[in-house]
């Protein structure tokens, strides 16, 4: 199939050609990311290959449809940033990668967890200057301690198994619980007391209707004091804004993120001669107490290889029967998939 590869860096470049000698579709790299501005430049693709900050919204997705577009191939595995209803209503398949490597994502989450939690990336900074202190460096034992897992699919059932070994007690949370982290001993609550109950939150749900904002002023309010919250889902599934209300209360202790609401005008860039615009995510830059990744959790060889390659067979499937059992539907945002 002739397919417009939209936010391509080149490592995207490397994977996608490297996989597609064996598929042999005709890829046609752009640097661009794919929304209504940039939607003209894939007339005459049958298809659009995009990543997490490509914004597939009716007025993009109208004009991929009259350029003859027929399928969007997303390369990720959360689908919040197109509107399915919208895609449905043009004619237009939706395709994704749904696992890629849990593995990837769960062992940088928990990576964020030990650098925060014993200061790692403040420790690294101090002794290169020559500073060997250790005040304002202490941390906590993870053994014994009790993390409150949001979503247990793939990715929130590898952080439970990683941190199982840790020593850690797990809570849940999930509309349809985990057999493998039953067996655990996951006791699976709802919202409140799950954050009441744990020193850890760590975030593994999708982006949908009903997450999001779960992590808001009123949510904060039930956390347990000085609690660690971590979010490598999607940045939308916490209120930034009260967040930062609850860093400089101290309610919150500490915070972790791969992912933040706003991140398409600055993740995956490099910024570093340019004034920050974002003034929240400035302030959050300025806490000792707050750790921050550019969505780089999924970013292992590994991963980049197995998203190639589902990505690349999701397209070659659908041009040889129409469908892939990778589509995704409008149904699956109000009932979203099982892990
Ligand atoms: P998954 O579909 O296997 O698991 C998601 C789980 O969340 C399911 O068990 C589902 O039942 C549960 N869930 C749905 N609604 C919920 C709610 N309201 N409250 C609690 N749980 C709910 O997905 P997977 O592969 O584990 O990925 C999870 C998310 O991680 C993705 O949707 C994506 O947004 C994010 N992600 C982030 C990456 C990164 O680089 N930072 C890379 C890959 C995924």
């Amino acid at each position: 199939m002739r397919v417009a590869v939209f936010s391509t860096k080149s490592y995207d470049r490397t994977f996608l050609s490297q996989a597609n000698a064996r598929y042999g579709h005709e890829l046609v790299f752009f640097e661009a990311r794919l929304d209504r501005q940039t939607a003209p430049l894939a007339a005459g693709f049958e298809c659009v290959c995009v990543f997490v900050n490509d914004r597939l919204d009716q007025p993009a997705l109208t004009t991929l449809a009259q350029g003859g577009t027929r399928l969007v191939a997303l390369r990720c595995a959360g689908f919040n940033n197109v509107d399915l209803a919208a895609a449905e209503r043009l004619g237009l398949a939706v395709v994704r990668v749904p696992a890629y490597s849990p593995h990837a994502v769960a062992e940088h989450t928990v990576g964020l967890i030990l650098s925060l939690n014993r200061k790692i990336h403040r420790a690294y900074h101090r002794v290169r200057d020559g500073n060997f202190s250790l005040e304002g460096l202490m941390g906590f034992d993870l053994a014994g301690k009790t993390v409150g897992v949001v979503g247990t699919g793939k990715i929130g059932t590898v952080v439970a198994r990683i941190l199982h070994g840790f020593g850690c007690r797990l809570l849940g949370l999930d509309p349809m619980p985990n057999p493998e982290c039953l067996r655990l001993g996951m006791e699976y609550l709802e919202l409140e007391p799950l954050l009441a109950r744990s020193d850890i939150v760590t975030l593994h749900c999708p982006l949908t209707p009903q997450t999001h904002h779960l992590i808001n002023a009123r949510s904060l309010q039930q956390l347990k004091p000085g609690a660690m919250l971590v979010n490598t889902s999607r940045g939308a599934v916490i209120d930034t804004p009260a967040v930062i209300q609850a860093l400089k209360s101290g309610r919150l202790g500490s915070l972790a993120l791969d992912v933040y609401e706003e991140e398409a005008d600055v993740f995956f860039q490099d910024l570093s001669d340019q004034v920050i615009q974002d003034d929240v995510l400035a302030r959050l830059l300025t806490f000792p107490n707050v750790l921050i990744t550019g969505h780089q959790a999924f970013f292992t060889r590994e991963a980049l290889q197995a998203i190639a390659e589902t990505t690349l067979g999701n397209i070659a499937q659908f041009e040889q029967t129409g469908r892939s059992p990778n589509q995704v539907t409008a149904q699956q945002v109000v009932k979203p998939p099982a892990g």
